[in-house]
């Protein structure tokens, strides 16, 4: 593969079709044909002066196929939300994606082979397993404990990884607002972590979308904030909306690199529109009142759950408490199936959760559910958790009254 970037520290970690990966010729001449010097015979633009809503919106460059990477003006943009949340990055570094989910497809793309490990908080977010197992990786969970993920079990894991010669293509984390579990990584963890990735020739993926929502205390500094191998995913979704489908990937240059090949591969670049539409929300600083407002809220109904399940949920139960984020994680005495329960209470007490089942790479997580705070009005909160209560109760109660 020709690379414009002479030293490339993963070449140990790419998988192998990664190497077919290269840049489509295509595309380079299309970003040299939006220069206005250029005449361009090269790409396959529809003319501009025929856009039929041209006489009525002056957006014309939103209804063009756009730069792989993203229009700079957005880029601009999430380099200064980014520097908000403590990393600093060039914006050639950062790649628009639709999503941040696209950026975790593309990773598993370019770096995982069938049966390559990769490491994975336990529990994790559902939709970054699903798009690492749709490249057959051989996960290794690691627990996670109050402040993040055990570093001891990370670090003996490791080890006996390199003896059998099978370091992970890397290490998938969310540090901020776990989604499922709730909880934040302690700082002191994040060091760690950084520094066994290094010992391990490893690279991390930070997955951060939600930690501009946060409700109270002490911000902790991204990984990547000191750490600049780290690979850093954010998103529009949570601080804006998730129907635009737009994220983002800041990433070491030779990674930033194939995850652009994979990018022209899977949809040549992401929607212009969209990406113009949120360019102008976020020109200024106003959108900064609408995260208060959208952290006022959450912080509101995130305070009804939690004196919901305190006031109805039983003994033997017990939660996490988010500083911030949308999810909260409830663990229920072992005996409980909540994939069983999920049936009853949606019949029952029309109640929705995800059983914790779906969190897990290695089938735990049977006893516990994910519940989500951001979504549902406060009255419907305190509601439907003293019907989930009912659920519970039920589950306890039919337990118990088989093994006296
Ligand atoms: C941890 C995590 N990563 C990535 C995503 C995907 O977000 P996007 O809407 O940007 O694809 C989500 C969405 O819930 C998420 O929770």
């Amino acid at each position: 593969m020709v690379s414009r970037f002479k030293f490339d520290d993963w070449t140990h970690l790419y998988a192998t079709r990664t190497s077919s990966l290269k840049s489509s010729e295509v595309r380079d001449l299309l970003s040299v044909g939006t220069r206005p010097d250029i005449i361009s015979f090269a790409g396959g633009l529809p003319s501009t002066k025929n856009f039929p809503m041209q006489k009525f919106i002056n957006v014309t460059m939103a209804l063009q196929y756009g730069p792989s990477e993203g229009h700079e003006g957005l880029r601009k943009q999430i380099q200064k939300i980014v520097k908000e949340e403590g990393v600093k990055a060039d914006s050639e570094n950062i790649l628009v994606t639709s999503g941040s989910q696209q950026a975790l497809d593309m990773l598993g793309k370019i770096f995982i082979d069938p049966g390559d490990p990769i490491v994975v908080e336990a529990p994790s977010y559902v939709g970054a397993l699903n798009a690492f197992a749709s490249y057959q990786t051989n996960f290794i969970s690691i627990p996670l404990e109050e402040d993040g993920i055990r570093i001891d079990e990370l670090s003996h894991r490791l080890s006996e990884l390199k003896k059998q010669s099978k370091l992970p293509k890397f290490i998938y984390l969310v540090p901020t607002f776990h989604n499922p579990a709730g909880i934040t990584m302690s700082e002191e963890k994040r060091k760690k972590i950084s520094l066994l990735a290094k010992e391990y020739e490893t690279i991390i993926i930070e997955d951060n979308p939600y930690s501009q929502l946060r409700f109270e205390g002490k911000a902790i500094p991204p990984i990547r904030s000191f750490d600049d191998s780290v690979i850093y995913l954010g998103t529009f979704s949570k601080i804006f909306s998730p129907g635009l489908r737009l994220g983002w990937a800041i990433a070491p240059p030779s990674v930033h690199e194939k995850l652009i090949f994979a990018k022209q591969a899977a949809d040549l670049c992401t929607s212009s529109f969209t990406q113009r539409v949120v360019e102008k929300f976020f020109e200024d600083d106003s959108w900064k009142n609408h995260l208060e407002d959208l952290i006022e809220c959450y912080r509101k109904r995130r305070d009804v759950m939690l004196r919901a399940l305190e006031e109805f949920f039983p003994e033997g139960t017990k939660w996490t408490i988010p500083e911030g984020g949308l999810f909260l994680w409830v663990e229920l005495p072992d005996y409980i199936n909540t994939t069983q329960m999920l049936a009853e209470a949606v019949r029952e007490e029309k109640i929705a959760y995800v059983p914790g089942r779906a969190f897990f790479a290695d089938g735990k997580g049977t006893n516990c559910m994910r519940l989500n705070f951001s979504y549902p009005e406060e009255d419907k909160i305190y509601e439907g958790i003293k019907r989930l209560s009912k659920v519970v109760k039920k589950q306890i109660g039919l337990y118990k009254s088989f093994n006296i």
